[in-house]
């Protein structure tokens, strides 16, 4: 159970009638709940309703008579502080640090001892924007645990990322936290995973892909947030998701992916990146249609009846690029190797291969004779520093054992 004084902030978003539900939750579960609006949010749910739900009255104005010391008491009386839900407009404010409302001074005033969740809510651009992808991965630098969004319809008519959090997913996330952290267990990691293949458009209705699922990689993403690690799945769009509320990025061909891994590892510290999303080797870099050269996706669709041939380019290594386009040049990265009927002194020359060229910490070989996902065969090797270190014959041995890998590495210089 989580502590009992709760901070709970409402911005101005559509999804401040959700919040009510997550406060009503808390106060009948026994909590104390003081809840603060921005101006903006009391134009989407009441003074009364919020006072109705928790007994105690609403807190919004700065400069309110009697209550002018607000911003520094109720950082003093809470034990945790909830921005649900957080408008792109005041995540943006936190971040640059403008104390012209009780929220921005509130969040000024914070004591980092004490944790601050924050539940972004808005439409897909807006969270999308760069301003907002920014503040996001400033505030989380800073130790706000940013939680992540939900994806499906959102108020607006538009489809996406940006959506609040389902109530109750929002307090499994703050529960969990309170939980893991009592546990003997270690400290969290902040993980970047990539997971499923990308997809090299051909017109504008074809595309080279691969066959990878991204399931291991939703499989990896569930398995670390339901540890307590703060973890972000960057996916391509048809990828299986993860079915815990983890933060999750869409990508779609290899730039793509390439540009979003520069974005998010340059913004944000991470601890390690396990890279399991299948990178094509190529890019389409023309068509000839009938001699004639067209660029890739210029064609809505290739007629039939034409003589076309594709001309390709070879990609970079991505992988050989993780670790310089990260804050954190220590951060640990897990890299893949799948052979095709490998022996296993030709898996190991392939491994040792992929490390030469690489940033790779770790490398998790395996052969595609020896993956059988219906019968829940997994076999992969481990290697750290180009040492074998295990063998594991299973997905979930396969998770386990990176992690055992990951939280036991030597520090780096
Ligand atoms: C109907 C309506 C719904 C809105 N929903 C959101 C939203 O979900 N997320 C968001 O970031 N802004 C949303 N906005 C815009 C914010 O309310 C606006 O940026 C406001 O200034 C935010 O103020 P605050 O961050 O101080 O609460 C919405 C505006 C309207 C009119």
């Amino acid at each position: 159970m989580s502590p009992t004084k709760v901070l709970f902030k409402l911005s101005g978003s559509i999804a401040c009638y959700k919040a009510c539900h997550l406060i009503s939750r808390w106060a009948q579960e026994g909590k104390e709940v003081q809840t603060v609006a921005s101006a903006a949010a009391l134009k989407f749910v009441g003074a009364s309703t919020l006072e109705g739900l928790t007994g105690k009255p609403v807190y919004s104005d700065l400069f309110e008579s009697g209550r002018q010391m607000a911003h520094i008491d109720l950082v003093k009386w809470a034990d945790f502080s909830l921005l649900c839900p957080a408008t792109a407009n005041t995540l943006n404010k936190l971040a640059n640090g403008l104390g012209d409302d009780l929220l921005g001074s509130l969040f000024l005033a914070h004591d980092f001892a004490k944790p601050y969740f924050a539940a972004p809510a808005m439409n897909t651009a807006m969270y999308r924007h760069p301003a907002t992808r920014e503040s996001l991965g400033k505030l989380k630098s800073w130790g706000v645990h940013i939680l992540p969004t939900g994806r499906g319809r959102l108020a607006c008519g538009d489809t996406g990322q940006g959506k609040l959090l389902e109530p109750d997913l929002v307090w499994e996330s703050v529960e969990h936290y309170f939980a893991n952290l009592k546990g003997p267990d270690r400290k969290p990691l902040r993980l970047l995973i990539t997971s499923g293949g990308t997809e090299e458009a051909i017109d504008g209705v074809r595309s080279i892909t691969n066959s990878s699922s991204g399931q291991t990689g939703a499989r990896f993403a569930d398995y670390f947030f339901k540890r307590g690690d703060d973890v972000t799945l960057l996916k391509a769009e048809r990828a299986i998701p993860p079915e815990q509320p983890v933060e999750v990025v869409d990508f779609a061909t290899f730039h793509d992916l390439d540009n979003q891994l520069k974005g998010i590892l340059g913004r944000t510290h991470f601890d390690a990146v396990i890279h399991l999303a299948a990178v094509s080797d190529y890019s389409v870099d023309h068509i000839l249609i009938d001699g004639r050269k067209v660029a890739p996706n210029a064609v809505g669709k290739l007629s039939s009846g034409h003589e076309i041939s594709l001309q390709l380019a070879p990609n970079h290594k991505i992988v050989d690029r993780l670790r310089h386009y990260s804050l954190n040049r220590s951060m640990q990265v897990v890299a893949f190797k799948l052979t095709q009927n490998a022996s296993e002194k030709e898996g190991e020359r392939a491994v040792l291969d992929l490390l030469r060229h690489s940033s790779a910490d770790i490398v998790v070989h395996n052969d595609l004779s020896e993956v059988d996902p219906e019968n829940g065969k997994h076999v992969a090797a481990l290697y750290r520093g180009g040492v074998l270190t295990e063998r594991v014959t299973t997905k979930d041995a396969l998770i386990r054992s990176v992690e055992s890998l990951l939280v036991n590495s030597p520090a780096k210089s």
